[in-house]
């Protein structure tokens, strides 16, 4: 019987289906497996369920000789070696689609929040500071009329950018090329990258981590921004110097910042931690019970087809066919 093993708990039921036909183990404890005991369980599978923060690299590659696919359960997959898995003959498929909408949604929770305030208000209320109403008291700024700039207009950011016609808002972009259904769906408009940093009053970073945007935000970027802008990052981490974020917040060069990923993840740069004007989240981008239903849904099926002989529908590296 074939071997799969699944590295994180999902809510639904289609890793039990998979356990009906194959040998499933699923990582049983609530954080993701060390390096250590990722090996071990992936030793003689055929499959293995990943997540973004299990790292498939050629150790891994070589260690599993019987290995067809590598599903993980994201939309990115910076994790996995594609290049060597490629040369091996391994699928790699992600999970498209089904999180653009969630991950637009948290992305706007941070704007709102960074923006009003929201979690300094709660903890005002909670410590007994509410003693009375005062007209000075958490001054935010306006989400309304003003300019969304987005990095990144693919699916997310076009998603994202949708969600900004509510607010009467000007959408401006920047990405590799542009991007004409997502303008005439969003009424975006394409600008070159200094524009977007000095004309938005949000930046929300949507990209993929690649060569040309990794380190992309630092000090000379956030100084070409409004010091009355916020930056929200559901893209990479390592798109934003976070180091360079910390101290641009501490100077006031821009107003605040909203992360749910970091340059390190699961570290956060000690100086940020301490920045009050940044609002920090766990990578919760797609966490809705529903769209993890959906992903790990998708996961299973591609491991599915895989497993059958078939070409699973959602690969990252269709040039492993000529490898197989
Ligand atoms: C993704 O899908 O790439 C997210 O960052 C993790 O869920």
């Amino acid at each position: 019987m074939k071997k799969i093993f699944v590295t994180s708990q999902y809510p639904g039921e289609s890793v039990q289906r998979l356990s009906e036909k194959y040998d499933v183990s699923v990582y049983p404890k609530a954080r993701v497996p060390t390096r250590e005991e990722f090996i071990d369980n992936a030793k003689g599978c055929s499959a293995l369920i990943t997540t973004v923060a299990d790292i498939v690299d050629k150790e891994v590659i070589d260690l599993c000789p019987e290995l067809e696919i590598v599903s993980n359960s994201a939309v990115g997959y910076e994790n996995v070696d594609i290049p060597y898995a490629t040369e091996k003959g391994i699928f790699v498929s992600n999970t498209p689609d089904v999180l653009t909408e969630t991950t637009a949604d948290l992305a706007w929770a941070l704007m709102f929040s960074v923006a009003r305030r929201v979690v300094e208000a709660d903890a005002y209320v909670r410590e007994g500071n509410f003693t009375c109403w005062h007209p000075s008291l958490l001054l935010g700024m306006n989400i309304h009329n003003s300019t969304l700039g987005v990095y990144g207009m693919g699916r997310i950011g076009t998603a994202v950018a949708r969600r900004a016609k509510g607010f009467n808002m000007r959408v401006i972009y920047q990405n590799r090329s542009k991007n004409e259904k997502a303008e005439a769906e969003t009424g975006g408009q394409y600008v070159d990258f200094d524009t977007l940093l000095s004309e938005s009053d949000y930046i929300v970073i949507t990209a993929p981590l690649t060569e040309d945007t990794r380190g992309r935000f630092g000090s000379d970027e956030f100084r070409k921004m409004k010091p009355t802008s916020i930056i929200v990052n559901v893209g990479r981490g390592p798109i934003i110097k976070e180091r360079e974020l910390a101290e641009a917040l501490k100077e006031g060069e821009i107003w605040g910042a909203g992360l749910d990923v970091f340059e390190n993840e699961p570290k956060v740069d000690s100086e940020l931690l301490l920045a009050p004007n940044a609002l920090l989240a766990p990578h919760i981008g797609s966490a809705s019970i529903e769209t993890r239903k959906r992903m790990i849904d998708m996961a299973v099926e591609s491991v599915e087809i895989a497993l059958s002989g078939e070409v699973p529908k959602h690969l990252v590296n269709p040039k492993v066919l000529d490898n197989r």
